[in-house]
């Protein structure tokens, strides 16, 4: 089966069935059986590296403003649960540390830069990577290519994944035109087919589209043969890839 080796990659967690980019959604994704865990950063005032996707923490905290013009004291003081069921108000903004310390090496962690370069940035994120030693268990990602080009010049052994929405000629060739030694690619799953992937992955790329979540979609992705399935259900797509092997 094409499907043995492909990794269950838990969108923000598991955010179809817990509040998105949050401890609770994390452990949930682990205990369903994720292999990898998915989540945003930004930078809070001070440069702390928080786990949020959106700019403002108004969609997903009771409280409202940009998470640049927080300090992590602020952020952490919200409630980052109650919005999605009551019973998670117990849930703050993660900050990436608190991340790295809870999560084993075994499931990697996708880290997408959401916020904009800075030389500040550069070294908070590969300070806490080294820090935690976890330059081979993470992949850092972004739909802003140069970016991760930086980061990679800096640290040659992070593992860099391109994000984008765009249907490119050739996967493959994105990958080649950053002149860097790209991990993996992180392409919207509608734009991507059989051949594609599999010229990817032939020239020994990782091929991860985001984000599947009906049955019908995981399976076609599964039978293109891609490298993982980023998903809101990490438990649903576990659940699929074990009937299919029983
Ligand atoms: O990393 C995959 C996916 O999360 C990219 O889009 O907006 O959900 O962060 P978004
Ligand atoms: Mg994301």
């Amino acid at each position: 089966m094409k499907n043995q080796t492909t990794l269950v990659i838990g969108h923000r967690g598991a955010a179809g069935e817990a509040p998105e980019n949050t401890l609770v959604s994390f452990r949930l994704a682990i205990r369903q059986g994720a292999d990898a865990l998915e989540l945003d950063i930004h930078e809070s005032a001070e440069g702390e590296l928080v786990v949020c996707h959106d700019e403002t923490v108004n969609r997903t905290t009771n409280g409202s403003g940009r998470i640049a013009d927080l300090s992590a004291e602020e952020l952490k003081r919200l409630d980052a649960g109650s919005w999605f069921g009551p019973q998670f108000g117990s849930e703050q903004l993660p900050l990436l540390q608190e991340v790295f310390a809870l999560v084993p090496p075994a499931v990697m962690i996708n880290v997408e830069i959401k916020c904009p370069y800075s030389a500040r940035l550069e070294q908070r994120l590969l300070e806490l990577l080294r820090h935690y030693g976890r330059l081979d268990s993470v992949v850092v990602s972004s739909f802003d290519h140069k970016t991760l080009i930086k980061l990679k010049r800096k640290e040659p052994a992070l593992r860099i994944g391109l994000l984008y929405s765009a249907n490119v000629a050739s996967h493959r060739q994105l990958a080649a035109i950053t002149g860097e030694d790209v991990y993996s690619l992180h392409p919207q799953y509608k734009l991507i087919d059989a051949d594609d992937v599999a010229d990817a992955v032939r020239s020994g790329l990782q091929v991860y589209p985001f984000t599947i979540n009906k049955e019908n979609d995981l399976r076609q992705a599964l039978a293109a043969g891609v490298s993982g399935i980023i998903t809101d259900f990490p438990g649903r797509l576990r659940e699929l890839m074990n009937a299919d092997k029983a």
